[in-house]
């Protein structure tokens, strides 16, 4: 399938094969797009993002801290060379939470550790697209597409303070895709994902149970990776030119189902026992 024959993009977060970024780089390369690989430069010292650039036709890899803007003009600036021209599509792909890092509970934040939160997980989706508009780097009907979750509408204990980082996120994408439609006519969207076995995902304390109950609730049970980057594919097409300021769920029905017959079955037994 061609859907992104001649797109060009940059992905951001591939961190290993388990990746969603990873998955997304190899779908929209077999989709026929051209990309240039990004992460931060600690995260590229495993070495695995270069086997995912051979994969990927040789795309270029250049490292950067999403919360730099001079390390993301530097980006934009080495994808263009590349692409010679302007890009298509931007995948934003970055979470990282000290305070879930080193199990500081909600009520106990350590506030430095929540400026880092934010600032790598939502902050830098809007450094993002303003070094991308100061360099005019995105073309017209270009689309951006930020991963978030829902706990950044409904309370998840163990998230900690990433629900305060993925609602700012999703709120960065609503403005920024006014300001950016308007100018250029680039859309910005977030997918809400289920939870996914990830590095990022692995890090929240009882991930497994998280994973199990999400399973439970949903009618169409979790999405995986795969599904996810399928997804990310379809919104940096052509097909979905008019889908902008939007947190699209990508849950298999989780956060519209208030209970499952499953979850439901499991307390009856419980009770007669
Ligand atoms: P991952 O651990 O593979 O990816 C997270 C990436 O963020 C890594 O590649 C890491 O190097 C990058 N990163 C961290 N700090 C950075 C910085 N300063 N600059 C540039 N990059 C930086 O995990 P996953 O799950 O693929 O995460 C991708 C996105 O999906 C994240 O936003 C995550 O919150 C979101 N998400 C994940 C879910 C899950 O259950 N795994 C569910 C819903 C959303």
């Amino acid at each position: 399938m061609n859907l992104l024959e001649g797109k060009k993009g940059i992905i951001f977060g591939a961190l290993n094969d388990m990746s969603i970024a990873w998955k997304t780089a190899e779908t929209c390369h077999r989709m026929g797009a051209d990309i240039v690989l990004t992460n931060a430069p600690v995260a590229m010292r495993m070495g695995e993002i270069h086997k995912l650039a051979e994969q990927c036709g040789n795309a270029p890899v250049i490292p950067a801290d999403a919360t730099s803007v001079e390390d993301l003009k530097a980006l934009f600036e080495g994808a263009m060379d590349h692409f010679g021209g302007k890009v298509d599509f931007v995948l934003h792909s970055i979470g990282m939470s000290p305070n879930v890092r080193k199990g500081k509970h909600y009520t106990g934040l350590n506030y430095n550790y929540l400026e880092k939160t934010l600032d790598v997980s939502a902050i830098s989706l809007h450094k993002t697209l303003q070094t991308a508009m100061e360099l005019d780097a995105i073309s017209e009907w270009g689309s951006v597409v930020g991963l978030s979750y829902i706990a950044a509408q409904r309370t998840f204990p163990d998230y900690g303070d990433m629900a305060d980082a993925k609602s700012l996120l999703e709120s960065i994408a609503r403005s920024f895709g006014y300001h950016y439609g308007v100018k250029n006519k680039v859309r910005i969207n977030t997918i809400s994902q289920s939870p996914t076995v990830t590095t990022a995902g692995s890090g929240v304390k009882g991930f497994d149970e998280f994973v199990s109950y999400s399973e439970a609730m949903s009618p169409l049970g979790n999405a995986d990776g795969q599904a996810c980057a399928d997804y990310c594919a379809t919104l940096f097409s052509d097909l979905t030119r008019y889908v902008t300021m939007q947190n699209l769920f990508h849950d298999g029905g989780f956060s519209h189902t208030g209970v499952s017959m499953e979850v439901i079955s499991k307390f009856a037994k419980e009770e007669g026992a």
